[in-house]
């Protein structure tokens, strides 16, 4: 029994390195991944449109296959220096959904599933979904607890796409949601050059300035690979 154990193990660990060193055909071996970065704030009108009505594009077609997405939901929030709180510019509950989306991305690894959530809170907030919430019925009778209308936002969304919500809680409420944005913050704050709004996006580390709707053109720019994408064709 020990052996053939032992034996599975190996077969296990040369399947393993096989994995390792043969990866997945989708990273084309003649070309590296562009790396689209988005840097938003989750009430942000501009961020919001751009993430529920444009950077879809980015899954239309084959185009996500040349696409490494970075999508870092912090944007021109700060510390308060005396408390450590968050201060974010469209108030604490922008505070709470950049946290629940940092989550996300953690908790629901896979690209398209998290990326299917943010877009629909997104789609929600641009739709003025957050407000709604709060003048119906359901929030004024527990307006007394915090964040009653946003976690609606998230959760509407975590019920309508089929997502589990417990690892979202016990993120947020452990303290690796926090933790998650101070990385975030960290990374929007090493940008050169520094963004000037949101939603801020650059592609392979370049800011796209006020041209980041056409995000598709730079991509496929930035392409080194030689088999293009469709999504591709219509861009020289
Ligand atoms: C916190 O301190 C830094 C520099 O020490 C300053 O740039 C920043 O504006 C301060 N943030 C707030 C919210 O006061
Ligand atoms: C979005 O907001 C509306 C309120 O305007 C709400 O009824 C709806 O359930 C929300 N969520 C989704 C996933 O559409």
């Amino acid at each position: 029994m020990a052996s053939s154990g032992g034996l599975f193990h190996l077969i296990a660990l040369v399947t393993l390195f096989l994995c390792l060193i043969f990866p997945s055909p989708s990273l084309s071996a003649d070309g590296e991944k562009v790396k689209l970065s988005l840097y938003y704030e989750s009430l942000c009108p501009g961020s919001a449109d751009f993430i529920a009505n444009h950077l879809v594009k980015a899954f239309e077609n084959d185009l996500i296959n040349i696409i490494d997405l970075n999508i870092v939901p912090w944007g021109n929030a700060q510390i308060d220096n005396r408390t450590g709180a968050f201060i974010c510019q469209h108030g604490e509950d922008e505070c709470y959904l950049n946290t629940i989306q940092a989550c996300a991305i953690e908790v629901w690894s896979d690209l398209e599933r998290h990326f299917n959530f943010i877009r629909c809170v997104e789609g929600n907030v641009s739709e003025g979904g957050l407000q709604s919430w709060k003048v119906s019925a359901a929030y004024q009778e527990e307006s007394s607890s915090s964040n009653v209308a946003a976690s609606k936002v998230w959760e509407s969304c975590a019920e309508e796409l089929k997502l589990e919500e417990a690892g979202i809680y016990m993120c947020y409420t452990s303290g690796r949601g926090r933790e998650l944005e101070l990385q975030y913050k960290t990374e929007t704050d090493q940008l050169i050059p520094s963004h000037q709004y949101t939603p801020w996006v650059t592609v392979n580390d370049k800011p796209l300035y006020d041209e980041f709707l056409n995000f598709v053109d730079f991509v496929c720019k930035a392409y080194r690979g030689l088999d293009k994408p469709i999504a591709c064709n219509s861009t020289s």
